[in-house]
């Protein structure tokens, strides 16, 4: 049994209203011959239910939000609770992107509740993870990963992670033009699944999706999904453009 593939658009914080607009408009037109591939568009948060009902008769499209709050509810200014995502049918939530561990200093601690908030409202979490580049000189790649995988993935059940997706993110990569190499990113994800299967079980790091992200584009997508380990990607820049977004979702 095949897995899934994936492609999913992380927009973070980019366009406005109408630019969201036409921009899940000129997606869904460029990838309507892809149904088989399961699409997701990680929206800023004023835009969510835009995209939700913009998508919402599409086959396999799914809107995502960028963040969550590790809070319930109540007096937190500012922040954006699982149950208003879940209300607005969303359906995924990242955790755990680098951008947030560095800007925003997110913990370990702090990326398990989100995600217990997110399963428990009905989300599925796609969780980011990946090493710095002084980690991967010193040849500390894998020990970096494995412990952001255990740190958080030991406080799940096998069955809540059937609701969560792994996107292995090395940092080098993001947004810097410079992306992991085909061997360098299979070899990683073979390792991530080693690391699930001793975690949980075989069977279930054989179902797990697990995406590539850092500048994966319209050029490089094909070569990096071919790799027997990478189930898609999540993808930055390029999920701004249209044209090259859709190439992206074609690249299997
Ligand atoms: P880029 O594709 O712009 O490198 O960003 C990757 C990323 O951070 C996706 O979450």
């Amino acid at each position: 049994m095949g897995r899934k593939k994936i492609v999913a658009g992380n927009w973070k914080m980019n366009t406005n209203l109408d630019e969201a607009i036409s921009l899940i408009s000129d997606i869904k037109t460029g990838s309507n011959h892809s149904s088989q591939i399961e699409k997701i568009i990680f929206a800023p948060f004023p835009f969510l239910k835009t995209a939700v009902d913009n998508l919402a008769t599409e086959t396999n499209f799914f809107v995502g939000a960028q963040n969550c709050s590790e809070h319930i509810k109540g007096a937190y200014t500012g922040e954006v609770s699982a149950e208003m995502l879940s209300s607005i049918a969303c359906d995924f939530v990242l955790v755990g992107h680098s951008e947030r561990r560095t800007f925003f200093k997110e913990t370990d601690g702090q990326l398990i509740l989100k995600i217990q908030h997110a399963l428990n409202n009905n989300l599925k979490v796609i969780f980011c993870f990946g090493e710095h580049l002084e980690e991967r000189k010193h040849g500390q790649h894998f020990d970096t990963v494995k412990l952001q995988l255990e740190n958080v993935l030991k406080s799940f059940s096998e069955e809540q992670l059937k609701n969560i997706y792994l996107a292995y993110e090395p940092v080098w990569a993001i947004g810097t033009g410079e992306t992991a190499t085909p061997e360098q990113a299979q070899e990683m994800h073979a390792y991530i699944r080693r690391i699930v299967s001793h975690l949980f079980s075989e069977v279930t790091a054989q179902n797990l999706p697990i995406l590539y992200g850092g500048s994966c584009n319209a050029q490089n997508a094909s070569e990096l999904f071919s790799c027997a380990d990478v189930d898609g990607g999540l993808i930055g820049g390029a999920s701004l453009k249209a044209d090259d977004f859709c190439k992206i979702i074609s690249s299997f």
